[in-house]
């Protein structure tokens, strides 16, 4: 038996085992008190008719091994060498972190499998890096994070623009299941992750293993059944034909798998991927930082700018409440629409005849701050920029490429190109009082090649790059991820930015479900959800006023309509919302989330609870299932603290024989009977919101 290594963090003992090659993962879960040797004797498999010994099951298998599942590893030579035998070298562990050495000297290359714990939240990260010890150049074909999984029944995410992060459920019998994007960004339709649960699992139940591939570019998500009958998941990117070459002393390193368990369904998974996020992958660099009320001008003006018009805009935004000023598309030289100017990053000269100046120091002069959008990837041939430069863009030389919205992709891996690109945001910044970007991007890397060679990978560490080296020159601006809505929406574009645009369709109801998906992962604060017009522009679907703030007030809030367009009650409301925005939100952008069980599948559900307060929503979508709406039982809350609840919306009920709650008056009950007896609901009309808040009273001595 191999050496056994030990990980605890965040309530939970992860123990891998040396094996003849790579490490295998014999246990996750609840802390092992001393049980180690046991575990690992448990973890052995009978095996028959297959390979003499049975197949190799680790974190890396190799087809050189005898795995005749698919191997986490892939590679040949031009001599047609393909296989590969990793024997261990060394494994050390720091802290809650090891790291495995393993080599194959005869096939030249040697891999370093890293695995660690966090120790406050319990997620786990998991990465490979592969060096070409060879004197020929070695092709690497495939390179993924592998991972056991206990249980085959999937939650799958998937989307389109307007419609992201849609989910599905689906079992495994046999076979293998592969999600891919090619696509050169995260993806509308493919987004890295995955949930593998016990038969049933729901939000509330059941062992649950959350998969997060943290990767900008493409990708291939699998499970597969082996033939045997065991079930593994991997991630890692996906190459194009002869993309990733490593010559002698080169290496590459995968991105990072990330995952996390639970024996408490999602929810579980909730509770240790937010504060990993939060402390993580945000570096705590929103923690206690108010996220201000963005306007967005999007969906107001689009790209018809004019100065008084957006002036008398941002008066109507700060009046209503909002603190950021965001200058959407069409701010820029030579764009009338979306077939022109990208590349050419200065105001235009006939819509800012005096340059942004006048508006930022208006929007200023109201308390707000401002933000600009720019796309700094893309460039249209109708630009100062590809007129000079044509051959600045990703693609094949003499080969017309399909154009996504009109517009090339600049080739960032040229130093170059990246410098003119980098120069031209730096000068915007410096040269303006401009404190937050909306970094958007809006179409598929069709043709990703450089030099005459795919170039997907290199250009997604370059867009990495980019945005590291904008953020390093200018600190104090936040940057949203956009692109085409949450088309680049993963933990390694969001080690980087401040938030991400969710979707560019702002209907509450899609709205109310993209959030419950996209909030397994991800914390409110980085989810950017506007007020949008009470049509919404991607559904044509009409939504009240009460709908669209309360779906809104549970992510990073902000309007993004022609709030002149409002009634005057529509925007007194508006209003009201956003102070009760800025009353909670340090409870929303810090609380635990939970989603909560409704009984109505035409309901959904919220809860986010801090130490001393928590604030529920109960959202019916479609009409109600029952006259009597089963209660909202909310769990999670401390079983015998006592809170005050009061529901905030809809107005009180003037019906007598109402429960006393859904009167609007304020209720006292313990943890426990919240979760038991559960709160009354007002009888809710489709397209409306219930909004309860609940205070923790001193408990009795
Ligand atoms: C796509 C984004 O998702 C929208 O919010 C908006 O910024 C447009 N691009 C502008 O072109």
């Amino acid at each position: 038996m191999g050496d056994l290594y030990r990980l605890d963090g965040g309530g939970d003992t992860l123990v891998l085992q040396q094996t003849a090659g790579a490490p295998r993962l014999i246990y996750w879960g609840e802390p092992l008190t001393h049980d180690l040797a046991g575990a690992a004797a448990l973890a052995e498999r009978v095996t028959r008719g297959t390979i003499d010994g049975g197949e190799v099951f680790d974190l890396f298998p190799e087809a050189g091994r005898g795995f005749t599942g698919q191997p986490a590893f892939e590679c040949h030579r031009d001599s047609g060498d393909f296989v590969t035998q990793l024997e261990p070298l060394s494994a050390v562990q720091d802290g809650q972190r090891v790291v495995f050495r393993l080599a194959d000297p005869k096939a030249g290359v040697e891999v370093a499998v890293t695995v660690e714990l966090d120790q406050q939240s319990g997620v786990a990260s998991f990465r490979s890096r592969i060096l070409n010890r060879g004197p020929t150049p070695l092709h690497l074909d495939w390179a993924a994070g592998a991972l056991p999984l206990a249980f085959d029944d999937l939650l799958l995410f998937d989307g389109r623009w307007a419609r992201e992060f849609k989910t599905s459920r689906q079992r495994l019998p046999a076979g293998m299941l592969v999600r891919e994007n090619r696509t050169g960004r995260t993806s509308h339709h493919s987004p890295p992750f995955m949930v593998a649960g016990e038969p049933g699992f729901s939000e509330r139940n059941g062992e649950t293993l959350g998969l997060h591939f943290a990767w900008s570019g493409n990708h291939r998500l699998l499970v597969e059944r082996m033939r045997d009958g065991r079930l593994q998941a991997q991630a890692g990117e996906f190459f194009w034909p002869g993309e990733l070459t490593l010559g002698e002393g080169e290496a590459y390193e995968t991105p990072i798998l990330y995952a996390a368990r639970s024996s408490t369904g999602t929810n579980g998974l909730t509770s240790r991927f937010h504060p990993f996020v939060r402390t993580r992958i945000l570096s705590d660099r929103l923690a206690g930082k108010p996220r201000p009320v963005n306007f967005d001008t999007w969906e107001a003006v689009y790209f018809r700018h004019d100065l008084a018009e957006l002036k008398a805009l941002a008066d109507l935004a700060a009046e209503i409440g909002a603190e950021r000023f965001v200058l959407d598309d069409g701010w820029f030289k030579g764009r009338p629409n979306d077939t022109a100017g990208l590349g050419d990053w200065t105001p235009d000269p006939a819509k800012y005849p005096d340059g942004l100046t006048p508006l930022v120091e208006h929007v200023q002069s109201l308390g707000l701050a401002f933000g600009l959008w720019v796309e700094p990837e893309m460039a249209n041939a109708d630009s100062d920029l590809l007129r000079r430069r044509p051959d600045w863009i990703l693609g094949v030389a003499g080969r017309k490429q399909p154009l996504g919205r009109n517009q090339y992709v600049l080739d960032l891996t040229r130093p170059e190109v990246f410098e003119n690109i980098f120069e031209q945001i730096h000068a915007l910044l410096a040269g303006n009082a401009i404190s937050y970007l909306k970094w958007d991007m809006n179409r598929d890397l069709t043709h990703p090649a450089s030099g005459g060679r795919p170039a997907a990978h290199r250009q997604t560490l370059a867009v990495y790059a980019l945005i590291d080296r904008v953020r390093a020159a200018h600190p104090g601006v936040e940057i949203e991820d956009c692109s085409s809505g949450g088309g680049r929406a993963d933990f390694e574009m969001l080690k980087r930015t401040d938030r991400v645009w969710l979707s560019d369709c702002n209907d509450p109801i899609e709205r109310q479900a993209m959030q419950k998906a996209f909030t397994i992962f991800f914390p409110p604060e980085v989810m950017g959800a506007h007020v949008a017009a009470t049509a919404d522009h991607t559904t044509g679907r009409r939504a009240s006023m009460d709908f669209r703030a309360m779906t809104a007030l549970f992510g990073h809030m902000g309007i993004e309509a022609d709030v002149r367009a409002f009634t005057d009650s529509e925007r007194a409301a508006l209003k009201r919302w956003i102070g009760v925005y800025k009353t909670h939100r340090a409870l929303i952008h810090s609380g635990r989330l939970s989603r909560q069980p409704v009984s109505d599948p035409a309901a959904l559900a919220f809860m986010i609870a801090g130490d001393t307060e928590a604030l529920a929503s109960y959202a019916q979508l479609q009409v109600r299932a029952n006259v009597s709406p089963d209660p909202l039982r909310l769990k999670g809350l401390e079983p015998d603290a006592t809170y005050r609840i009061l529901m905030l919306a809809p107005a009180a009920s003037p019906t007598a024989s109402d429960p006393v709650l859904v009167r609007g008056e304020a209720v006292q009950a313990s943890g426990q009977a919240i979760a038991r007896t559960g709160l009354p609901l007002p009888p809710l009309r489709p397209g409306s919101v219930a909004l309860f808040h609940l205070t923790r009273m001193d408990q009795d001595p």
